[in-house]
C-alpha cells in the first residue's frame, strides 16, 4: 500500500482499515445475515416468517406488490404543485367560510398532521421487519415515502393559512374525537414495540395481523373517511380547492395503500390458515366495528348541524357502508344492514389520474418551494 506523503495518523487509519477488511468474512456475513445463502426459487417466498434471503427482490412471487410499488411511483406528486393562494385569501376573509366550516378545516388538519405519522411509524418501526418479503417490502418502502408527503402536505396547509402549529399538531391529545381514534391506533402499535416481540407462533402471528388489520382496515381505511369527505365537499362548493386538491391527490394515494394492506392480509391468511380461526374472525370484525364507531363519534363532534350538502347521520350512513366494504374485502359477513352510499362522488374522487385537474388549481409551471410566494 501506497503511504508516502500522507501524515502519520492518517497512515495509521487506513493500515487499521486495510488489516479490518483482511477479517471480513463474507460467508458468514452472509448466512448470519439472511440465514441462507443460496440462490432462491420464488415459490420459497412467503410474507411472513420466511427463512430466504430478503435481499433479493427477483424472481418475483408476489406481482401484485411490485406492480402497486411501480403504480405508486407514477403517481407521484408534491405539495408544493398545488396552488394555495385562493385558501389563504377565503381563510383570511371576513366571512369567508362559517364557523362549521372553519372547524372542518381545523380538526382535518389536526388529525391528519399526526395520523399520518402514526401511520408511518407503524409501517417502519412494527410492519416492515416482520414481513419477509423483498417485493412488498418495496411497496412499504414506497407508502412510508407516501405517508411522508402526506404530513409534509398537512405541515404546508397549516403553514400556508397562518394557523397555530402547537394547537393543531396536539389536537390529537386535546380534542377526545380525535383522540380516542389515535389512542386507539396506538395500541396496536405498542403490542409490537417490544423489542422480544418475535412472530412464529399462532399467539404472535394473531397479533401481528391485528396491527395490519388496525392500520390498513381501520386508520386507513375507515378514520380517514369522514375528513377526507368533508374537505372534498368544500371543494366541489369552491371553497378551499388548494386544500380540497390536495386531499384529493391524499385520498387517491390512501385507497392504494387499503388496496395493498388487504391483499397483504388475504394472502398472510391463505399462507397461514391457521391464524384465522373463528374467534379470530369475531375479533377482527369487532376491530372494524370499533373503529366504525369512533369514527361515527368524529363525524357527530365535527358537524353538530348540517354543513356543506351533509350532516352527521349521512356520515354515519357512509361509515356503515365503508365498514361492511372492509369487512367484505376480508372475507368476513358484512354487520350492518341496508347501509347505502349517500356520497357516490367519493368513488370518482378516488380514480383521479394525476393529469386530471378536477379544481383547476394546479400551479402551470412547477415551482421549488423556496420560489413560492403568496404575496
Ligand atoms: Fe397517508
Ligand atoms: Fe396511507
Amino acid at each position: 500500500m501506497e503511504l508516502n506523503g500522507l501524515g502519520e495518523n492518517a497512515k495509521k487509519n487506513i493500515r487499521k482499515a486495510a488489516e479490518s477488511l483482511t477479517q471480513l468474512d463474507i460467508d458468514l456475513g452472509v448466512m448470519k445475515l439472511e440465514h441462507i445463502a443460496e440462490r432462491i426459487d420464488e415459490n420459497d417466498k412467503s410474507l411472513i416468517n420466511s427463512r430466504v434471503d430478503t435481499n433479493k427482490l427477483v424472481p418475483f412471487k408476489y406481482e401484485w406488490a411490485w406492480q402497486k410499488y411501480l403504480d405508486g411511483c407514477s403517481n407521484h406528486w408534491m405539495p408544493q404543485e398545488v396552488n394555495m393562494t385562493p385558501d389563504i385569501a377565503l381563510w383570511r376573509a371576513e366571512n369567508g367560510l362559517t364557523e362549521d366550516e372553519r372547524e372542518i378545516v381545523k380538526r382535518s388538519l389536526g388529525f391528519f398532521a399526526t395520523a399520518d405519522s402514526l401511520v408511518a411509524n407503524n409501517l417502519v418501526l412494527a410492519i416492515y421487519r416482520r414481513i419477509t418479503n423483498p417485493e412488498c417490502r418495496q411497496y412499504i418502502l414506497r407508502q412510508a415515502f407516501e405517508e411522508a408527503i402526506h404530513t409534509h402536505t398537512y405541515q404546508y396547509c397549516i403553514e400556508s393559512l397562518g394557523m397555530d402549529e402547537g394547537e393543531i399538531f396536539n389536537m390529537y391529545r386535546e380534542i377526545p374525537a380525535v383522540a380516542r381514534k389515535a389512542a386507539w391506533g396506538l395500541k396496536y402499535t405498542q403490542a409490537l414495540t417490544d423489542p422480544n416481540f418475535e412472530t412464529g407462533t399462532v399467539e404472535s402471528d394473531q397479533i401481528f395481523l391485528k396491527n395490519l388489520i388496525a392500520f390498513y382496515c381501520v386508520l386507513e381505511g375507515i378514520f380517514f373517511y369522514c375528513g377526507f369527505t368533508q374537505i372534498l365537499s368544500m371543494g366541489r362548493r369552491n371553497k378551499m380547492t388548494g386544500i380540497a386538491e390536495q386531499f384529493q391527490f391524499i385520498l387517491r394515494d390512501e385507497s392504494m395503500h387499503v388496496n395493498f394492506g388487504i391483499d397483504l392480509i388475504n394472502q398472510i391468511k391463505h399462507e397461514n390458515p391457521r391464524l384465522w380461526t373463528t374467534s379470530f374472525k369475531v375479533e377482527v370484525i369487532q376491530m372494524i366495528i370499533e373503529g366504525t364507531m369512533l369514527e361515527i363519534e368524529y363525524a357527530r363532534d365535527t358537524m353538530p348541524r348540517g354543513v356543506l350538502g351533509m350532516n352527521a347521520s349521512m356520515m354515519e350512513e357512509y361509515l356503515k357502508f365503508i365498514c361492511n366494504r372492509r369487512l367484505n374485502q376480508l372475507g368476513l359477513r358484512e354487520q350492518y344492514i341496508k347501509a347505502n352510499n349517500p356520497f357516490q362522488w367519493m368513488s370518482e374522487m378516488m380514480d383521479l389520474r394525476k393529469e386530471k385537474n378536477f379544481f383547476e388549481t394546479r400551479v402551470n409551471e412547477y415551482q421549488a418551494s423556496s420560489n413560492l410566494s403568496w404575496d
